[in-house]
């Protein structure tokens, strides 16, 4: 499983993301043998940090993010070895010489570039590998969300990063297509008989997506309120869900098979504009509350400095594939923050069964439903209805075949980012977006966003630790179906 020596520099390098993500994954796959000698891992940023000073933080990252027992042991040491650190200004020539020279070495290994900063600093930092001649034919840049703002934005960074390299060496990162359970969710459908012949219209009812979150915007107020939940959740990681939910078998587990077919979903998606927002889309924005038993800030005591923003924090909305496999297929998506419990689980709710030949005797007969469980307690629970055991007659409980990973499989679940920065090393991008994909998925947000603006209706309130406002309950019951609230 090892893999063979790299260079990775992670532009970014002292940032939020490179310690709470990127070197905690590093870290453990050092720890499990997957990273080999001499690979060197290099943080970059402006501050002017000595190697000894970057090491010391991001062993502190360390610390914070991993737990005692996997800094046990002689694996850290080693590991900051690894590390080596220099000050380059994105936007002035100070800098890149400097880091040139220092993996001049490598030119035979992977060299692998993050890019864990801001998007505005992407055209930057790809016109300086160029100009600095820091691009081999081993080269691969990865790219942090978000990507742009909207799709002009999208298209720029994209144009940016082409002018210096290859599609082929571009990995654009969306971390949930890393995590086990979406990855299981292509090994449920492909990987076994059963549900291929019932997964389309006329056996599903509806789907359900659901990325719920207790944290607030964590300290990140000033990206999050020029973002809001449909372009931080929705637009990428959800659409990704809803992609591998909704595409049609790929003829291959191959990067190109895989995102050709992702594309064509996300251009089958019904546009969502002007004509049908109302009745389509509800937004929200929390209030303080209460969450756990501690009391919560709202969503604007949370922004420094800024008494009002109509920025939404919950997104609730009837999405549609416009399919022969999904025409008439709703598929509700929802988001928020401050809800009262994390938990993201995808849900194929089938339909009913053509009679209930048991008459009112055997009680309520509830739709099957497949309920896939990203986090936490990864599963996969298939619900069915089984006769009540007794003597009391045909009567039915709907109960569900458990999967637990956590009972099934011993061991550790990866992190995303775990797996994503070793498909980095080994050249494999079937996990990463492709151009076209996210340019699509911004096709299809765009005009939402737009009309949302034309409606100038503020988000509707919701208090922390409520599931979102009064009117998302309606955008689903108004079909007559309810949100599955998962026990
Ligand atoms: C990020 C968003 O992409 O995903 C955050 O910017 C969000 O706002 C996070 O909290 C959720 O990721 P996870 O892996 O914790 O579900």
């Amino acid at each position: 499983l090892a893999v063979d020596p790299f260079d990775l520099v992670v532009f970014g390098g002292t940032g939020d993301l490179a310690y709470r993500k990127l070197f905690p994954s590093l870290y453990r796959r050092d720890r499990d043998g997957q990273i080999t000698d001499p690979s060197r891992i290099i943080g970059v940023s402006r501050r002017q940090l000595s190697r000894d000073e970057f090491r010391k933080e991001v062993s502190e990252a360390l610390e914070a993010h991993v737990t005692a027992e996997e800094r046990e042991g002689d694996k850290l040491r080693r590991f900051l070895d690894r590390l080596d650190y220099h000050a380059v200004d994105a936007d002035h020539d100070e800098g890149w010489e400097e880091l040139r020279a220092a993996i001049a070495d490598g030119l035979d290994r992977v060299r692998a570039i993050y890019l864990a900063t801001s998007p505005n600093l992407f055209d930057a930092i790809a016109h300086g590998l160029a100009k600095f001649d820091l691009i081999t034919p081993k080269t691969r840049v990865v790219l942090e969300k978000p990507l742009g703002h909207d799709l002009a934005s999208a298209q720029e960074i994209n144009d940016a990063v082409g002018d210096v390299l290859p599609e082929s060496q571009i990995y654009r990162i969306d971390h949930y297509l890393g995590k086990e359970t979406v990855q299981n969710l292509m090994a449920l459908r492909f990987a076994n008989v059963l549900f291929e012949p019932v997964w389309n219209s006329a056996h599903v009812d509806h789907v359900q997506i659901m990325v719920a979150e207790k944290i607030g915007v964590e300290g990140r107020g000033g990206y999050y309120d020029t973002a809001g939940a449909l372009r931080d959740m929705m637009q990428n990681h959800i659409l990704q869900l809803l992609c591998l939910v909704a595409m049609e078998p790929p003829s291959a587990m191959e990067a190109d098979a895989l995102r050709d077919e992702k594309l064509k979903v996300l251009r089958a998606l019904k546009p969502i504009d002007d004509s049908n927002v109302r009745t389509l889309t509800v937004r929200g924005q929390y209030r303080s509350g209460v969450i756990d038993g501690k009391s919560v800030p709202g969503y604007l005591e949370e922004l420094d400095g800024v008494d009002e923003s109509t920025t939404e924090t919950y997104v609730a909305l009837k999405a549609e594939v416009q399919t022969w496999r999904w025409a008439g297929v709703p598929f509700y998506l929802r988001s928020g923050k401050r809800l009262p419990t994390q938990v993201s689980e995808i849900v194929i709710q089938f339909r009913q069964v053509p009679l209930s030949i048991f008459g009112s005797a055997g009680g309520f007969l509830a739709q099957n439903a497949l309920v896939i469980r990203l986090q936490p307690d990864e599963g996969v629970k298939l619900y069915l209805m089984i006769k009540d055991p007794g003597p009391g007659g045909m009567r039915f409980r709907e109960v569900p075949l458990n999967l637990s990973f956590a009972e099934t499989f011993k061991g550790r679940n990866p992190d995303a980012y775990e797996r994503l920065l070793m498909d980095v090393i080994r050249g494999n991008q079937a996990l990463f977006m492709r151009r076209d994909e996210v340019e699509a998925a911004w096709v299809w947000a765009d005009p939402i966003l737009e009309a949302w603006s034309r409606l100038g209706q503020p988000p509707a309130p919701y208090t922390a630790g409520t599931w979102g406002p009064s009117s998302a309950v309606a955008l689903i019951e108004r079909d007559g179906r309810t949100w599955r609230e998962d026990p």
